[in-house]
């Protein structure tokens, strides 16, 4: 029987939920957008992101994972065009901003947010996480991305991205920088709030963060009193080698593109292994089109897909990969190698198709504007579809991305969850506590076997 470290067996183990989003209109499934029942043009709307939460939050997800890159796709032929065009990730706003209006909301729905640090000062951003950390009662969480956009670090006045296993080592040292900031700057018992005495903070219990690295130099005293989770839930979503090893040290979740379900397993295999003892979440990307029977999820499904857009999924897969389409063939082996861009996508896209895949086989697969092909059938069959996904890819969970916003979750809540809920496989209510409890039913803080439990002031 497997386990994995959470205390949960392959056979009964409950179907973790995130819905994948963007704080932008195309996400993953390129083209949904022109579909005239779509709302996800509102995504610059409070309403929009509210409505959404409280959604989610009726269908008892687990979080609300959103995805980010700070530069533009212009690797497909060059140029920005066909990503404009088609809204592929752009135009983009901050999805942190949205963070605080959603918790307000709910109650318990968690917040995976990713956020590039090789930009802002570890300080900045240990505040700003701090920040939401405390303004959601213990509910967010942070994907560890560096980029992979040549756009993005010129955006910030660089020539280009740092190779990709240096961003890895930068990484390492970031990690390193706001763990102090998060834990070892206050004791728990720092804020005494004593009237009489006039006393907020005693300053005994506060002391300096000197951090001195390749990259960073830091002393100070961060400024926020300690927020429920201290670091927020770890998400990280790199699953190259060097990838596997900074997730084993850093990450609570992995993020795994789904390709198949033995390459999934055998990636979470290793990463768990290289983990432990410390327990490790794995989520896999997958996308649903479902209706009452099989028939209207097929019919649902060719209306879908009479939007999907292959230009934009092509400019979207073109930066991902960093390999520009328009440079190839149709049925010229596409060669990826030396791509700084994500190395684990192509390595999944390897195993989906074959070594020397083909562009002509990769547009085969844009069945609804994404390199991600839907699971489509009645509720039975998704649930089926995704309960052979927990055993056979051992993982733990889903993050669903979308497509016709906001009737795909609609319609997944009230079709599939209750399913799914019958089979005894997903919660029929939420648990209290943190994100971090409620993922891994322990305390509000990282384990002590995670690194960053040594910066804590512990004496
Ligand atoms: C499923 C998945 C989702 C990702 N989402 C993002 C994202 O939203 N923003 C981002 O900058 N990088 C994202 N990445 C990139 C990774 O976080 C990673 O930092 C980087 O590309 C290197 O990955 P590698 O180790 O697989 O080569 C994603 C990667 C995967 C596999």
């Amino acid at each position: 029987m497997q386990s994995n470290g959470c205390g949960q067996n392959a056979e009964t183990r409950q179907i973790r939920l995130n819905a994948f989003d963007m704080a932008c209109v195309g996400h993953i499934q390129h083209g949904m957008w022109t579909h005239p029942r779509d709302r996800s043009s509102r995504y610059n709307s409070l309403d929009y992101w509210v409505a959404l939460a409280k959604l989610l939050e009726k269908g008892l997800f687990d979080g609300l994972f959103l995805a980010d890159i700070l530069g533009v796709y212009d690797v497909y032929g060059g140029s920005p065009a066909p990503s404009l065009r088609g809204a592929v990730q752009i135009p983009l706003i901050d999805p942190l901003a949205l963070v605080p209006a959603m918790a307000h909301a709910t109650n318990h729905l968690g917040f995976g947010v990713t956020c590039n640090l090789a930009y802002e000062p570890p300080f900045l951003f240990a505040r700003r996480m701090a920040t939401l950390d405390h303004l959601t009662g213990g509910r967010i969480g942070w994907n560890i991305v560096t980029g992979y956009l040549d756009s993005a670090a010129r955006a910030m006045g660089l020539a280009g991205q740092m190779a990709h296993d240096d961003r890895y080592d930068l990484a390492d040292e970031y990690m390193q920088a706001v763990y102090q900031l998060w834990e070892g700057g206050w004791r728990d018992d720092a804020v005494i709030r004593d009237r009489t005495a006039g006393v907020y903070t005693d300053p005994t219990r506060v002391r300096a963060v000197h951090h001195h690295g390749k990259q960073f130099n830091i002393d100070a005293v961060p400024l926020w009193e300690p927020s429920p989770q201290r670091t927020p839930v770890l998400y990280q979503a790199g699953a190259s080698d060097r990838g596997r090893a900074f997730a084993a040290r850093h990450a609570e979740c992995v993020f795994l593109y789904g390709s198949t379900h033995a390459n999934v397993r055998r990636i979470v295999s290793d990463l768990r292994a290289r983990a432990a003892p410390r327990p490790m979440q794995a989520f896999v990307s997958c996308s649903v089109v479902t209706g009452r029977t099989e028939r209207e999820a097929r019919d649902m499904l060719e209306d879908y897909r009479s939007h999907a857009n292959r230009e934009g999924a092509l400019a979207h897969a073109g930066a991902s990969l960093g390999i520009d389409f328009a440079r190839f063939d149709m049925d010229e082996p596409v060669d990826g190698r030396g791509s700084q861009a994500i190395q684990s996508n192509i390595e999944a896209i390897a195993a989906a198709l074959g070594q020397g895949w083909t562009k002509r086989q990769l547009l085969d697969r844009f069945v609804l504007g994404s390199r991600q092909p839907p699971i489509v059938g009645s509720p039975e069959q998704i649930a089926d579809a995704l309960m052979l996904w927990m055993n056979e890819g051992d993982i733990d969970g889903f993050n669903l991305s979308r497509t016709v916003m906001p009737e795909c979750l609609e319609t997944f809540i009230e079709l599939v969850v209750p399913v799914l809920q019958e089979r005894g496989v997903y919660k029929t209510g939420y648990t209290d506590g943190t994100y971090r409890q409620k993922l891994f039913g322990a305390g509000d803080r990282l384990p002590d076997t995670h690194p960053a439990a040594a910066a804590r002031w512990t004496d």
